[in-house]
C-alpha cells in the first residue's frame, strides 16, 4: 500500500465533521501519485457520493472535455476536492468543514507534489487567493512555494453560464504552456489565512 492509499483508508472512516454522518461514500480523490497537475474542486455531489469518485457527474463530464482540449485524460491528472464528503443538498462548504478536511488535502498535496495546482471554483481558490473575486483573477497564475497555482471557474458554474464557459475553456488552454514554464516563473507571496478568516460567504 502506498501512503496515498493509506490516506484514502483514513478518509473513508473519518468522523471529523458532521458531514460524515450523511455520506454514502467518502470521495478522497484519484489520479497518479506522481501527477504534474492537481485539480481541486469543491465537494462531492450526488453521483460522487454514490460512486466514491470525484467529478463523475455533469461537471465531471465537462471537466473531461476540458482536459481533452489540451490532450489530457483523467489518467494523466490528479483530481480531488476541498471536502471529501458530500454536503447535504449540495450546500456550500462551511468554514469548519473546510478546516476539518484541510489536513487531508494538505497531505495529498505533499504526497503527489504536483508542479501545478488548478483550483476549480471559489472555495478551492480562497486558500491561495484570499479575499479576491474569482471573476477578477481566474486564469492568472501565482507561484507559491515552488508550485504554480491557477484559479479557474468551477466547471458546474461554467457549464450553464455561457460567459464563464468561454473563460474556463480559455483558461484551460493556458495550462500546457504554464506547466512548461513553471520552473522558470518567479515566486509570488502567499498571504495564507485559515478558512474561518477568508471571505468565503
Ligand atoms: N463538484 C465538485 O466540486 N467536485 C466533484 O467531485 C463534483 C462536482
Amino acid at each position: 500500500m502506498s501512503e496515498l492509499t493509506d490516506l484514502y483508508a483514513e478518509i473513508a472512516v473519518c468522523q471529523r465533521c458532521a458531514l460524515s454522518s450523511g455520506r454514502r461514500n467518502a470521495v478522497p480523490g484519484e489520479g497518479p501519485e506522481n501527477a504534474d497537475i492537481m485539480f481541486i474542486g469543491e465537494a462531492p455531489g450526488f453521483h460522487e457520493d454514490r460512486q466514491g469518485r470525484p467529478f463523475v457527474g455533469a461537471a465531471g463530464h465537462f471537466l473531461n472535455e476540458l482536459l481533452a482540449s489540451i490532450g489530457l485524460g483523467r489518467e494523466d491528472v490528479y483530481i480531488c476536492n476541498v471536502l471529501k464528503c458530500r454536503p447535504p443538498n449540495n450546500q456550500d462548504p462551511k468554514a469548519e468543514e473546510i478546516e476539518a478536511c484541510r489536513p487531508f488535502l494538505d497531505r495529498q498535496i505533499e504526497l503527489v507534489a504536483p508542479k501545478m495546482i488548478v483550483t476549480l471554483g471559489r472555495f478551492s481558490m480562497a486558500r491561495w487567493f484570499p479575499n479576491v473575486r474569482i471573476s477578477r483573477i481566474h486564469g492568472q497564475p501565482k507561484k507559491i512555494g515552488g508550485v504554480l497555482y491557477l484559479p479557474m471557474f468551477h466547471p458546474a458554474a461554467a457549464l450553464h453560464q455561457p460567459r464563464y464557459r468561454v473563460d474556463i475553456e480559455q483558461d484551460m488552454l493556458k495550462i500546457p504552456q504554464l506547466l512548461a514554464q513553471a520552473a522558470q516563473l518567479v515566486e509570488d507571496e502567499l498571504e495564507e489565512k485559515p478558512a474561518a478568516q477568508l471571505n468565503l460567504f
